[in-house]
């Protein structure tokens, strides 16, 4: 449903012109990475670093490997006994290469994914590539997880669980309580089943978080975990193609599960990360895009929209919103907003019908240029009520 709407926006800015057309669908980061990438990769480039283009060990590049780790260690494997090391991380295709190397290596066909609604919908075919089935677990009003109902879905055949904090579509970040309450079922789940259940988080909002807010570490919530994660939305690099997987060290058997990722990754095509990307991005492992312009986006349309009468809360992380949608069928309202030239996901796309995402890929001008729109939308939404 997102690729629809993108491709929707586009054929709507070549019929009415780009300033006319409001395109809250893709969570494409439009800001340019950081200046220092430039730099970055230009050095790289002029210094000819031998082999750079060449192939390496299908992990990644040892040196990357090792500072990433280090990394890593400080931010969410601090509280941990155990350091990582470079055998625990693997550079990756960006996330979606990630948690594609994590399936094919757990899943059996017939295996069972369970994923917290609302999430987002690649995890479908991430699952289905290798043979998997996603179950979908619930959560509350205010899109915490809820351990009971992911209980109640955990059978014979549950293999993993992935949750992604912070969240798209919600914008909510999961607390240290929150993972707590997760490792504490999968704890007694594996113990059950007489194997564990694998925890994915996936984390590519990790450092798109305001006012400080922390984002816990799955880490010590529960040993069998691993984090996959990119730097498509931080640092703006989506079409590059770079990510990695994180994997506990304190995981009985984690060396089982690095050796199983790599050769993962290298049998599904990938072979290793992209090189040139790797030596760059360990680079910037400190750096992020200028959080103050999505910030200033954040505050401009949760302020308008709240006033025009629209129910959502400010979310702590991520470029989205995730409105209530005025009429309980979200797809008609996206229809509305259509009508008014705003492209917005519907809550339906991301396995909960009656909200509408938005992404804050779009500058202040277009959000202040759309505001009109969102009136009338509500406005047509209360005359169906
Ligand atoms: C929750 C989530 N996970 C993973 C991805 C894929 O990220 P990547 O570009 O790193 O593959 C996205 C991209 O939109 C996402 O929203």
């Amino acid at each position: 449903m997102v690729r629809r709407m993108f491709d929707e926006g586009v054929r709507l800015k070549t019929l009415h012109g780009p300033d006319k057309v409001f395109d809250y669908s893709l969570g494409n980061p439009d800001l340019t990475p950081p200046t220092s990438f430039v730099k970055v990769v230009t050095n790289i480039l002029q210094s000819n670093m031998p082999g750079i283009h060449g192939y390496m060990t299908n992990a990644g590049w040892p040196d990357v490997r090792d500072k990433l780790a280090a990394y890593l260690n400080k931010t969410i494997g601090h509280e941990l006994k155990k350091p990582l090391d470079r055998e625990q991380v693997i550079m990756t295709a960006g996330a979606a290469g990630a948690m594609n190397c994590v399936f094919k290596a757990v899943l059996d066909p017939g295996s069972k994914v369970i994923a917290l609604a609302p999430y987002f919908m690649e995890y479908n075919f991430y699952v289905s590539n290798h043979g998997g089935e996603l179950l979908v677990a619930e959560t509350d009003a205010s899109f915490r997880p809820d351990p009971e109902d992911l209980d109640n879905n955990i059978t014979d055949d549950t293999r993993a669980v992935i949750i992604n904090s912070p969240n798209n579509p919600t914008g909510v970040i999961y607390t240290k309580e929150d993972l707590k309450a997760i490792g504490d079922v999968l704890t007694k789940a594996s113990r059950r089943l007489g194997r564990p259940i694998l925890l994915i988080s996936d984390e590519p909002y990790r450092k798109l978080v305001f006012n400080d807010k922390p984002v816990p570490s799955v880490f010590t919530a529960y040993p069998y975990s691993v984090v996959v994660n990119s730097f498509s939305k931080d640092l703006s690099l989506a079409g590059e193609r770079i990510g990695y997987i994180a994997i506990n060290p304190e995981m009985p058997g984690a060396e089982v599960l690095a050796s199983a990722v790599t050769l993962a990754n290298r049998i599904l095509g990938f072979v290793n990360a992209p090189s040139l990307m790797q030596k760059a991005v360990v680079e910037l492992l400190e750096e992020s895009g200028d959080l103050n312009i999505y910030r200033r986006r954040q505050d401009l349309l949760v302020g308008a929209l709240n006033q025009m009468g629209y129910e959502l809360v400010k979310p702590d992380g991520t470029f989205y919103l995730f409105p209530k949608s005025p009429v309980p069928d979200d797809l008609a309202f996206t229809e509305i907003l259509r009508e008014e030239l705003i492209l917005a996901v519907p809550g339906c796309g991301f396995a909960r019908a009656g909200y509408f995402r938005l992404s804050l890929c779009l500058k202040e001008e277009l959000i202040e240029a759309s505001l009109a729109g969102f009136a009338r939308a509500i406005n047509r939404a209360r005359q169906l009520n």
